[in-house]
């Protein structure tokens, strides 16, 4: 999608799009162009428009001169206009546009919207996303009703414009990268597809990648990892990526560890029947590392960063983990297996671990770690846990801004103590009030490995995947969560 600031719109458009404010309704603005004026006051005399946010009227011009049609979008009130407001009608006018197949759009911007023009190119271009690689007719794709050409026509000028819509478009492109990486199904991606991925960003942006195979794996003993894997040896793999933007080079790392999973059938402890219903999801922490990764440098991120994914399946043959098995971690520390569905603990220890070498400045999980953390917070806040309040506070500004909203859980002191083990250091899973606060025993499981190191994790088991209640600039399936969330937080911390 290409676009571009004009003086005047496009008269080939399929539709010109004016917004306007709700404090506007009295007078229509100037910029609001003559030949709209009757039909917008006739709607706003009829009380058929409010200029609510999102809101929209549309008509066909019928002449020739002019682009196809117009539409006015409302967006709410002006005093209380704010970056996640533009972002959300962003989203609502891209899906609004690639369902009415209007693919050469020109819009009359005010002035007031020029601050927020990042956030609403954003929710445009998140908002068209859709994945339709696997369907075979090409007529029914609806991705080729995505914006192709955007006139933006500022009612006020501004030199800013161009960056913020250049910056919108690499992150919103990470964002949906990150979903076409969850929305693949594990059938088509293993952890291989996702260490090709790695390999080709860091080709790219000329990073360090490291990629171990099980049988590194196996000699540097990442236990947690391989016992997961025991019915999928192959898939068991560890991959760290470095990025050095900081200006000094021995200034401590941002540590990313992500679960990447590619799918939870459970294990022995299987999941019962729509328990398993996209569990192809579980990979997300992963996919966010690599969102990240791809991002770092285009946005000239000022900070060393390392990004690890510890990747594998969690699946059942004759040599699957059991519960009742004692492993050990990478850490040193045994862990009895009370269940094997929660398998993410597990491979993410080894990850702490192995990211503690670097000495990180804070070191960040990022999983799709426990449904529960869905049945608590829904799907509009991620969870996060951790040992540091600054830290914490910094991962919640990064997503009050970003509107990839994370609200904090504690950990209990008795849950740290519920997953003392009787034989072995630890274990897995609670045993009988394991449904209780499951997301506050998974943080507590994996404190146990983060020593001394600030850290924050984010549970992402509400917010990776969404099959209802979508927020406006979101589609079924995969959101890209996280992954706004950790580029903000690498930019303002
Ligand atoms: N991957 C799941 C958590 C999950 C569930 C993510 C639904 C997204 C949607 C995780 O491995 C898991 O199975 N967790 C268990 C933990 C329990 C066995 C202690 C859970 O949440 O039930
Ligand atoms: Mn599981
Ligand atoms: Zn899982």
């Amino acid at each position: 999608m290409g676009i571009k600031i004009a003086k005047t719109f496009n008269v080939k458009s399929d539709v010109l799009v004016c917004a306007m404010f709700s404090e506007n309704l009295k007078s229509v603005p100037k910029y609001i162009p003559t030949f709209a004026k009757g039909f917008l006051n006739e709607r706003i005399s009829g009380k058929e428009f409010d200029a609510k946010k999102g809101e929209i009227i549309s008509t066909y011009l019928l002449n020739k001169k002019l682009p196809t049609r117009l539409a006015i979008v409302g967006l709410g009130k002006k005093e209380k206009f704010n970056g996640k407001k533009s972002r959300d009608i962003g989203g609502i006018l891209g899906k609004f546009c690639k369902q009415s197949k209007l693919v050469n759009i020109s819009i009359i911007v005010p002035g007031a919207l020029n601050q927020y023009m990042e956030e609403f190119v954003e929710g445009g271009k998140m908002a068209q996303y859709s994945f339709e690689q696997f369907k075979t007719k090409k007529d029914k794709d609806n991705g080729k009703y995505n914006a192709k050409e955007v006139t933006l026509v500022l009612e006020k000028a501004d030199k800013k414009i161009a960056e913020k819509i250049t910056r919108a478009g690499i992150i919103s492109d990470s964002v949906n990268y990150v979903r076409d990486l969850v929305n693949l199904p594990s059938n088509e991606e293993d952890s291989q597809f996702i260490v090709d991925e790695a390999k080709k960003i860091a080709k790219a942006e000329k990073y360090k990648l490291t990629v171990f195979e099980k049988k590194d794996l196996e000699k540097m003993g990442w236990g947690g990892i391989l016992a997961v894997n025991w019915a999928t040896p192959d898939k068991a793999k560890a991959l760290v990526m470095e990025y050095q933007g900081a200006k000094n080079k021995n200034e401590k790392p941002i540590a990313i560890v992500g679960k990447g999973v590619i799918f939870d059938s459970g294990g022995y402890n299987i999941k019962p029947g729509q328990y398993l219903d996209n569990m192809h999801q579980d990979m997300a922490g992963a996919a966010c590392v690599l969102g990240v990764f791809k991002v770092l440098k285009k946005l000239n991120i000022k900070k060393n960063v390392v990004g690890i994914c510890v990747l594998g399946e969690n699946m059942i043959d004759g040599k699957a983990y059991r519960p009742t098995d004692i492993i050990k971690t990478l850490s040193g520390l045994t862990v009895e297996i009370t269940n094997t569905d929660a398998e993410g603990r597990v491979m993410l220890a080894d990850g702490i671990t192995y990211a503690d070498k670097f000495k990180p400045e804070s070191l960040l999980t990022i999983a799709t770690l426990t449904g529960a953390a869905s049945v608590a917070l829904g799907n509009r806040y991620s969870a996060i846990m951790g040992n540091d309040l600054k830290l914490r506070k910094d991962v919640y500004r990064a997503g009050k801004e970003t509107d990839d909203l994370v609200w904090p859980l504690p950990i209990h002191p008795d849950f740290k103590k519920k997953i003392d083990s009787k034989i072995a250091d630890i274990r897995n899973g609670d045993t009988g009030t394991a449904h209780l606060a499951g997301s506050q025993k998974g943080g507590a499981f994996l404190e146990r490995f983060v020593g001394k190191n600030k850290w924050c994790h984010i549970d992402m088991g509400g917010t990776a995947f969404s099959t209802a209640d979508h927020k406006d600039y979101e589609v079924d399936g995969a959101t890209g969560a996280g992954t706004r969330l950790l580029i903000k937080f690498l930019e303002n911390c």
